[in-house]
């Protein structure tokens, strides 16, 4: 790989990102291989929305779990039909409501009071019927997800003590309300298998609690995934096989509890996409203050925010870093800046890598999720990196850079 990425960093330029399709390809099918039929895999397409990326998965995914009305225009771009998407979002607005509806939507998580009353209206306006799961937050924590949603106060869902409440209202209304099940998606960035385990129970728990209280069928049952990724040296992997083993016998044994048949899903984003993506960026200057060694790059934060520990991170550490230009060199321990005007531009501290010179092409690893999408491109003004994908071998061009100017 790092001889395809200084191949792309020569041909297209920095600061850069490359997404290797050929992996996300062999991920997917290994999860094909390993899941139950009755588990749909569905891409969080907040993780990386880039519209080639999308339509390249399109005949490896069963739907897209999208959370804005840019994200189901981006999905339609790419191929994608209404009856692709699952539409969660604590704060969905009557336009975008509409456009889900008008697009035969195949799900619409209704994750509070006000939603559901904005969704009730929606259908009544355009006369259409909503295809709605209810995401619930939980009672119960999963300790073990770095970024935790739900089994707490939280905006995401409705609290599981009022879910009967919910149910309710949702049946008054079934003129408009196509009632399908559940949507739990408690947290993610887990990679400990106690943690990954304990939520599929706990969602497969809390379902099958309130439809035996309410007396309801449940046909889908989005369990979220949670699934993590080792961004770190110190992270150890799940492992995959052992976690669809649980969640086979799992699922199996709850349709034959409940007496149905059930449509999963696992929303993955980061585990799709976040290892198979490499940010590329040059050394633009090497200094020296109060004896440190500061490697000054040219790109940074406003580009790859998550290396940052601004992304939210509980903790936050160096990312794997490396310089691919001299993977041979004497380590030397330095600290990574962006080329920003802000303290916030901060991509590794004391970190080791090759000993750098001006010129030398360094990676951000793990970068592929939550990347270019969640980063704040705006800010200082500098042009948006290019994004290339290696499918088959052969690197493309999928999105050009941009300048600020061109925004406006
Ligand atoms: C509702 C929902 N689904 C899926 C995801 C994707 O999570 P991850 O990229 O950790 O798999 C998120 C992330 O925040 C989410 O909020």
């Amino acid at each position: 790989m790092i001889s395809d990425l200084l191949q792309a960093a020569e041909n297209f330029g920095t600061p850069l990102y490359v997404y290797d399709f050929d992996a996300i390809k062999r991920r997917l099918a290994a999860l094909r291989s390993l899941f139950h039929p009755q588990i749909n895999l569905y891409y969080a397409v907040k993780a990386n929305s880039n519209l080639h990326l999308l339509a390249n998965m399109k005949p490896l995914v069963d739907g897209l779990d999208v959370s804005s009305g840019g994200e189901i225009r981006q999905a339609l771009l790419a191929g994608y039909r209404g009856t692709d998407l699952s539409f969660a979002g604590p704060g969905k607005t009557a336009g975008e409501i509409v456009l889900a509806l008008q697009n035969d939507c195949a799900s619409l998580s209704v994750e509070s009071n006000d939603d559901l009353t904005r969704i009730i209206r929606a259908c009544r306006t355009i006369g259409k019927k909503a295809n709605i799961s209810l995401r619930i937050n939980p009672q119960t924590q999963v300790k073990e997800f770095a970024v935790k949603m739900g089994g707490m106060a939280s905006p995401f869902g409705v609290d599981e003590e009022d879910a009967a409440e919910m149910i309710d209202v949702i049946r008054e209304n079934e003129e408009c309300l196509n009632f399908l099940g559940f949507h739990i998606y408690a947290g993610t960035q887990c990679l400990n298998m106690v943690g990954l385990t304990q939520n599929i129970d706990n969602v497969l728990q809390t379902v099958e609690k309130i439809c035996r209280q309410k007396d309801l069928a449940s046909t889908r049952i989005n369990f979220g995934g949670g699934l993590g990724i080792p961004y770190f040296k110190s992270d150890t992997d799940f492992d995959l096989k052992e976690f669809s083993r649980f969640v086979n016998q799992a699922v199996v044994q709850f349709e034959s509890r409940m007496s149905q048949s059930v449509d999963f899903i696992l929303e993955l984003g980061r585990y799709l996409v976040g290892p198979f993506g490499y940010y590329l960026s040059q050394v633009l200057v090497l200094k020296e203050s109060r004896g440190r060694k500061f490697v000054i790059l040219d790109g940074g934060m406003h580009q790859n925010l998550p290396p940052s520990g601004n992304f939210g991170q509980v903790i936050s550490k160096n990312y794997d870093i490396q310089n691919i230009s001299k993977p041979a060199a004497v380590k030397e321990k330095v600290d990574i800046v962006g080329c920003l005007c802000t303290t916030l531009d901060r991509l590794a501290n004391r970190i080791e890598i090759g000993s750098p010179e001006v010129g030398d092409i360094l990676v951000i690893k793990n970068s592929g999720a939550y990347g270019l999408t969640a980063s704040p491109i705006f800010f200082l003004g500098h042009e948006t990196p290019r994004e290339v994908l290696i499918k088959d071998r052969k690197a493309k061009v999928i999105r050009e850079s941009k300048d600020i100017t061109q925004f406006n």
